[in-house]
């Protein structure tokens, strides 16, 4: 099955183009014609009000394939640290008010002291095609939490999350590289394996 018109149901330019980037080096041009921006197509704006990863994917998918009638893909995602119980886990992008950095210097206040910086990315991803099926499914990476940030690229937490096996965190390596691993492209190979059975 291949979309002709496919919507990113996110805000997040960031996130978007990593969805480019993970649609792209799974499926190749196999998946949509055009991958488009939320924003460019509404200013709405759907609250997450659900109780779980999966809840707040499904929330966003079917209320932007409502409003569009076109297939949709929305994910709901973040950071569980081993040492806080998985804490902030669903707030993870609301932990402080202010920007990236902010919820960066949040996280590593929380960890002062505590030897342990287990911690995994997760992501629960929710494909809505409007009249046809919704799908959803939840990939994870695990890793460790560094003691300062390094590296520019990406967004959110990834200037201090080290994936499993690695020696560069999340945004010191290449967005490819990212995404060869990440919570995202784990998640988005099930949707992608789902609908080529
Ligand atoms: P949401 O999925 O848009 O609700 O965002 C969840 C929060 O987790 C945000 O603060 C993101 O910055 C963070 N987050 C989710 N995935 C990643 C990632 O791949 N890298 C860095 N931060 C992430």
């Amino acid at each position: 099955m291949k979309f002709t018109k496919l919507i990113i149901a996110t805000g997040n330019r960031g996130k978007y183009r990593e969805f480019c980037e993970i649609i792209r080096d799974t499926a190749g041009e196999n998946f949509a014609d055009e991958i488009i921006f939320a924003p460019e197509i509404s200013r709405m704006i759907v609250e997450e009000t659900g109780k779980t990863y999966a809840e707040n994917a499904m929330l966003k998918a079917r209320a932007w394939a409502e409003r569009s009638g076109l297939p949709c893909l929305a994910d709901d995602s973040g950071l569980e640290l081993d040492a806080l119980d998985g804490a902030p886990g669903l707030y993870s992008a609301r932990v402080v008010a202010g920007n990236d950095s902010d919820k960066v210097s949040w996280l590593l206040g929380q960890l002062e002291g505590k030897a342990d910086r287990g911690a995994r990315f997760v992501a629960s991803l929710c494909l809505c095609v409007p009249e046809k099926f919704t799908l959803i499914t939840e990939g994870e990476c695990r890793g460790k939490i560094v003691d300062s940030p390094s590296g520019y690229d990406g967004f959110g937490y990834d200037p201090v999350f080290l994936p499993e096996g690695y020696e560069l965190t999340f945004a010191e390596l290449s967005g490819h590289a990212k995404n060869q691993i990440s919570h995202r492209t784990n998640a988005f190979r099930k949707i992608y394996g789902l609908l080529k059975q």
